[in-house]
């Protein structure tokens, strides 16, 4: 059995050289109606549980949203919905809480599969496992993207990305309009044009996850 694609937790680790790589948690929104314990954590005997953003002072960035029930999933008004139950309860008698869960793959935080867009690959079984971990992890660079425009070959070249950079993270207007917190899809989010990302393979170090797959299709979500 092959899985079109699978949320993954990923870490990126900022760059020294990278004056834009921010050394704390403004790299990134906060979940509303969260608590920012990303600098601070809690003295470990309070029962608060810690949900840390930002590892060894600043090397290391968890970017993975956490899933709601109310994040926005691909062309839907409902969002995701009810994902998680509590088959095995302590408070029902059971030795240990075990939950399950329940969401498409495309949810959230996530790289996609080789075979996600492409159907002889996914039966071929270019599943996630066939990314390289080497490529997906690593120094980035963080960049703002122009807010009005998507990410087209000229928006690309206008960002001067040095040579050497193999990986870049964009800050677009999708996190200025806060998309992931939006239940409703929202069509009009910022992505790659085909020319955009092919720029970028054509004149930086970048490479983009699928070695394999080459650059036909490529987007970002909100
Ligand atoms: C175990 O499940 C109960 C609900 O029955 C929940 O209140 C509690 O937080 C859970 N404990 C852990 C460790 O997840
Ligand atoms: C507790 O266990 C009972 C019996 O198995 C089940 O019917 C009920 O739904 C459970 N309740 C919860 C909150 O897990
Ligand atoms: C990006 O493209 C989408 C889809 O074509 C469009 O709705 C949106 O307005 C564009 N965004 C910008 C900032 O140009
Ligand atoms: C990508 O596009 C080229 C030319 O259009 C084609 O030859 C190639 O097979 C495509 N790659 C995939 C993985 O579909
Ligand atoms: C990208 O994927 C879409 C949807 O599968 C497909 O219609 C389109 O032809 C692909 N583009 C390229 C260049 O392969």
């Amino acid at each position: 059995m092959t899985f079109p694609s699978l949320f993954l937790a990923f870490f990126l680790l900022t760059s020294s050289f990278s004056p834009l790589a921010a050394g704390s948690s403004a790299a990134y929104p906060i979940i509303p109606g969260t608590v920012d314990t990303s600098v601070s954590a809690a003295p470990s005997d309070d029962l608060i549980p810690v949900r840390r953003e930002v590892y060894d002072d600043g090397k290391l960035f968890d970017i993975t949203h956490r899933y709601t029930s109310d994040m926005p999933v691909w062309e839907s008004d409902d969002g995701l919905g009810q994902f998680l139950w509590l088959p095995k309860s302590m408070k029902n008698g059971s030795l240990a809480n075990n939950s399950e869960m329940k969401l498409p793959t495309h949810t959230g935080t996530h790289v996609d599969a080789p075979g996600h867009v492409f159907d002889h690959y996914f039966d071929a079984g270019f599943d996630v496992d066939t990314l390289d971990l080497e490529v997906l992890n690593g120094p980035a660079l963080l960049v703002d993207v122009p807010r009005d425009t998507n990410l087209t070959a000229e928006a690309m070249k206008s960002l001067n990305i040095p040579q050497g950079v193999r990986r870049v993270l964009f800050r677009t207007l999708n996190t200025d309009r806060k998309l992931m917190f939006k239940k409703q899809f929202d069509t009009s989010y910022v992505g790659f044009t085909k020319d955009g990302a092919q720029w970028l393979v054509d004149n930086t170090d970048i490479k983009f996850v699928g070695k394999l797959l080459g650059l036909n299709n490529t987007s970002i979500g909100p």
